[in-house]
């Protein structure tokens, strides 16, 4: 029978750092990545993402997400895309690190987000998974600016941007979580990117540069 990687190419990508592992999710890690979220990203009350997925009531949250994850991937197209990685180290689910783009063809920009469930936070594991991912956009996309945002106190997530080279490209004021928040936006160019001392291993790039058209 044919592999469904074959049919539907990023579920044949894989990349792999030295402690990590990354693949967009499968139906089958869908039930990890719940179990992670469930365990806790954030602290009650103070939701770090634009849209406050993780405050729903425990019984919303997995059917959410995966209605998520569904819905990302049926959205996936050349001219629109979001890569959702799911993130093991020795076997445990970890958490996502994502991308995105819009026009990739005409803009070469992507965009990325990130959680770790509570326990993995401040290892240095959001580091590298979101340098693999730019690793991965830069070197084998030929994107040439990625971009993220966080909120003004999210000090890991923006000690991740500035650790591996982002500047900044200003704040702006948005409603996050329904609430008035000031975000700030940084991004990070082939140019000022602070590569890793490692070397990123990448599986099943070809299809999938083929199906979208990279
Ligand atoms: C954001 C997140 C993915 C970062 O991953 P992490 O594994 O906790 O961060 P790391 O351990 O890789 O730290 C990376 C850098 O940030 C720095 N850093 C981490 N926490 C910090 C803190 N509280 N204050 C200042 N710097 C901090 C680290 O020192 C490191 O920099 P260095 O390499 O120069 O030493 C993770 O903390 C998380 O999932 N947070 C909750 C969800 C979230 O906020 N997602 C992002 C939404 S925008």
């Amino acid at each position: 029978m044919t592999a469904l990687s074959t049919i539907w190419p990023p579920f044949g990508l894989t990349l792999t750092t030295p402690r990590l592992e990354l693949r967009p999710i499968r139906d089958e890690d869908i039930a990890s990545a719940v179990e992670a979220a469930a365990s806790g990203i954030h602290e009650p009350g103070r939701s770090p993402f634009s849209n406050p997925w993780t405050e729903v009531r425990p019984d919303e949250l997995g059917a959410n997400m995966a209605r998520w994850y569904w819905q990302c991937r049926a959205g996936t197209s050349p001219e629109s895309w979001m890569l959702l990685f799911g993130v093991w180290h020795e076997g445990q689910f970890l958490g996502c690190q994502d991308m995105e783009a819009k026009d990739f063809a005409t803009l070469k920009t992507v965009s990325t987000g990130s959680w770790l469930r509570s326990s993995a936070q401040g290892l240095g594991f959001g580091k590298e998974m979101r340098a693999a991912l730019i690793l991965y956009a830069f070197d084998y996309l030929k994107a040439d600016l990625a971009r993220s945002e966080a909120l003004d106190w999210n000090a890991p997530s923006l000690g991740v941007s500035r650790s591996l080279g982002y500047e900044s490209n200003g704040t702006s004021r948005q409603a996050w979580s329904g609430t008035r928040r000031i975000v700030h936006q940084i991004q990070v160019t082939p140019e000022t990117f602070k590569r890793p001392d490692w070397t990123l291993k990448v599986q099943g790039h070809e299809p999938l540069a083929h199906f979208l058209k990279f």
